[in-house]
């Protein structure tokens, strides 16, 4: 397994809106156990390919306390059920900041597993939030966007500072 590059706010890659999986082969299995090497190591609870600059349609979750729940989700469509409460997020794309991000209590999602049957499930908490975050990105979608233009704009001055201070 390989761990892949993460993007970072603001690298326009990012916004790039990610295409459905047409066929579950090996290319995508191999892929999907990337996705869980690059998240673990990260470390993070979830993980979009559009993330590691490939656009289809897959994210890795796993947000239990022992990492030992992984759930992938291929092609995914989402329903928001019950209320919208602010939770606080933050992104493996967007390091070292935290905001308040007005999501669905649960969620009701069918997608496709890791041998392309397709699946439904209902989902609670923290994995519904996750859900929600992780399916934005195959949208092009980060959670700054919801946030105040002034936030928004000093996380990207702070990290493309960053950035350049690494290079
Ligand atoms: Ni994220």
């Amino acid at each position: 397994m390989t761990i892949l590059t993460i993007l970072e706010y603001p690298d326009p890659r990012l916004r790039t809106v990610a295409k459905p999986v047409e066929q579950v082969d090996d290319n995508v299995r191999t892929l999907v156990d990337d996705l869980f090497e690059t998240m673990y190591d990260a470390p993070g609870i979830g993980l979009a390919a559009s993330q590691v600059d490939v656009h289809k349609r897959i994210i890795v979750i796993d947000v239990s306390q022992e990492r030992d729940t992984p759930h992938v989700f291929i092609n995914p469509v989402l329903e928001g059920l019950g209320e919208e409460a602010p939770v606080e997020e933050g992104c493996l794309s967007i390091p070292g900041y935290y905001e308040q991000v007005i999501r669905y209590e649960a969620v009701k999602v069918e997608a496709l597993n890791r041998s392309g049957e397709t699946f439904s499930m209902t989902a609670t908490d923290m994995l519904a939030v996750c859900i929600q975050h992780e399916c934005d990105h195959l949208e092009g979608k980060l959670f700054v966007d919801y946030i105040s233009p002034l936030k928004r704009n000093r996380i990207r001055r702070k990290l493309t500072k960053a950035k350049r201070a690494r290079a």
